[in-house]
């Protein structure tokens, strides 16, 4: 099993991509805290893959909450190794100006204060266990390749980015890796909004003929993404924002 004994943390991990991220780390035999401002969703997710999964309930735009999903895996499993920062929102797919101020301070407080709070929570824990780390940011082909619609969304995104370059280079003397995923469309409950109409075949076929690989992605695509990532075989690897996306951004 290639994440024996590691400890994980995953955000957003009640549904979705970190509900496959989540499962996938557990089958590869991580300790995992699965984290989510739906506490059922991350109670049944947790209780289901067992490997002594923990759920915890919190909102990774809040200091507080965040610190308690990192000290739940330090109590738990007496340590950290993986942080995947994979809870976001978004605005529904619109022209920019139609966006509220409070939907775009929601979006911005999740997609990016989340990831200044979870350093302050786990950078501290993993410079004093002195064994390096892997943090893996869930960002999105909408910070590389925007596209109309999702103006503010994007943008968020582009800010993970950056600050996952940066990171990387600031925390490499410290042995811990900082990369990004950037997933295209799969289906999820963002879906619809990234949409921006119902979700139906014909909607799906539209978005799936600009993916080259012609599907759009699934939850099991970014979870082995994550192994990789995750694991020592990935020991040299830092900085690096990865596509994936089935040929979208290339
Ligand atoms: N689905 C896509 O097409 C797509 C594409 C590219 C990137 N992404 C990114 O993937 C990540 C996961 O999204 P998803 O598509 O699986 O969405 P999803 O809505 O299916 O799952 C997101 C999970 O995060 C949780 N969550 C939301 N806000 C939270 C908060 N403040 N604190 C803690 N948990 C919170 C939700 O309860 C949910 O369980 C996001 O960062 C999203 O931007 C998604």
């Amino acid at each position: 099993m290639r994440l024996q004994g590691k400890s994980a943390v995953v955000t957003g991990a009640g549904g979705g991509f970190g509900e496959g991220i989540a499962r996938r780390f557990a089958a590869e035999g991580a300790r995992v805290v699965v984290a989510d401002i739906d506490a059922a969703a991350a109670r049944r997710v947790a209780a289901s893959i067992g490997g002594g999964a923990v759920a915890i309930a919190g909102d990774v735009s809040k200091g507080d909450d965040m610190r308690a999903m990192i000290a739940a895996a330090v109590d738990r499993f007496g340590g950290l190794d993986v942080l995947v920062n994979n809870a976001g929102t978004t605005h529904r797919n619109q022209p920019m100006l139609d966006v509220d101020e409070a939907t775009f301070d929601r979006v911005y407080a999740v997609n990016v204060k989340s990831i200044y709070w979870s350093m302050q929570a786990a950078v501290p824990v993993l410079r004093a266990q002195g064994r390096g780390g892997s943090i893996i940011n869930i960002s999105s082909t909408a910070g590389i390749r925007p596209r109309p619609g999702l103006v503010w969304y994007n943008g968020t995104k582009g800010a993970v980015n950056t600050m996952t370059q940066c990171m990387a280079i600031e925390l490499a003397p410290d042995n811990i890796r900082v990369n990004a995923i950037c997933p295209v469309l799969g289906a999820t409950g963002l879906t619809e909004l990234f949409m921006g109409q119902p979700d139906s075949p014909e909607v799906r076929q539209k978005f799936m003929s600009t993916i080259p690989l012609g599907r759009m992605s699934q939850p099991s695509d970014i979870a082995n993404a994550c192994v990789w990532l995750a694991e020592d075989a990935s020991s040299f690897i830092t900085g690096v924002l990865l596509p994936v996306d089935g040929g979208r951004t290339a």
